[in-house]
């Protein structure tokens, strides 16, 4: 009975997506539509978090948003007028496509208010999150669906307890653009023990070539953690301090392990980036892809 209390409280349930960001790289297109609106292919690239969230069982998603944000709450929930119009016209596919995002999962709004950076940004999930462990899922990284990450990270925190972060390794030219972490192994070839953290490093000061990638999986000590974290770099509350500080005394929330990722992941943040994972995503879609590939081979070999 003891055992099973101590395991339905450590169970992991819920995600938190911050999505209060201005997503400025992608203006005129984000002047009034939030960027994670944009489309990869013809899906709102934060419908595949979404979906990798639930496909990790987190079926309780967080969304920490700000202003401008409410088409998001409305692509997850329901569109009665658009369906009604589908339904008489018996086009059931579309309306298929068209409730798939609001019976996805439980969803859950909290505004951000005043954007003090992603550990404040998580720090807003604290009444909503308790005393679980979490997950954390960032809009701009789109990890491919067949290559599954947070079930691997989620299953390592249930194994060893305490924070779990998304790892992967980048051309050490490449490393200013993230958090850092040293870290050693443990034995388990995708899994290793970070000891030390620092966010977006200049290549000297790098302690190795692990950039974090955007998936997190947090023992609720964080909280207190980032209560206490003073602004760092860009004079913002940053996610990487709060987990530093975790990571240099065990004793606040257990260890910080780190899962090396080998799959494949896109930066839909970045333009370039943004513009690879449609091309790959619709090149690899059935319904699209066999059309779309003979077009690119044509045009690359003709244009390019
Ligand atoms: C954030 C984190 C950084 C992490 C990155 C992953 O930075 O602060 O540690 O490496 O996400 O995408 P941002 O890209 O939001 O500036």
């Amino acid at each position: 009975m003891v055992l099973d209390m101590a395991t339905s409280r450590n169970r992991i349930t819920k995600a938190v997506i911050p999505a209060a960001g201005l997503g400025t790289r992608f203006l005129p297109a984000t002047k009034s539509t939030p960027k994670e609106m944009l489309p990869v292919v013809d899906k709102p690239a934060i419908q595949y978090v979404v979906e990798e969230a639930v496909t990790a069982g987190l079926s309780d998603v967080l969304m920490v948003t700000g202003r401008n944000k409410r088409p998001l709450e409305d692509h997850f929930d329901r569109n009665y007028e658009l369906e009604e119009v589908l339904r008489t016209k018996g086009d059931a596919a579309k309306l298929t496509r068209v409730q798939e995002s609001s019976d996805l999962a439980t969803m859950h709004y909290v505004r951000q208010g005043d954007p003090r950076g992603l550990g404040h940004a998580v720090l807003c999930a604290a009444p909503h999150v308790g005393d679980q462990p979490f997950a954390v899922l960032l809009g701009d990284d789109l990890i491919d669906p067949r290559d599954p990450l947070l079930s691997r990270m989620t299953a390592v925190q249930q194994e060893r307890g305490g924070s779990v972060i998304a790892l992967m390794e980048v051309p050490p030219e490449t490393i200013h653009l993230y958090g850092c972490a040293a870290a050693a192994p443990t034995g388990q070839d995708d899994v290793v023990r970070v000891s030390d953290l620092v966010e977006k490093p200049t290549e000297a000061e790098a302690p190795s070539n692990l950039a974090i990638i955007g998936r997190y999986v947090l023992d609720p000590a964080v909280f207190e953690v980032l209560r206490k974290t003073q602004p760092g770099r860009g004079g913002e509350i940053q996610l990487t301090d709060a987990l530093q500080a975790l990571a240099s005394d065990p004793s606040l929330g257990g260890p910080v392990h780190g899962v090396v990722f080998g799959g494949r992941r896109y930066d839909t943040g970045d333009r370039g980036d943004y513009l690879r994972a449609i091309v790959r995503l619709a090149c690899e879609r059935e319904d699209l892809g066999p059309d779309f590939r003979e077009w690119l081979r044509g045009y690359v070999s003709k244009e390019m």
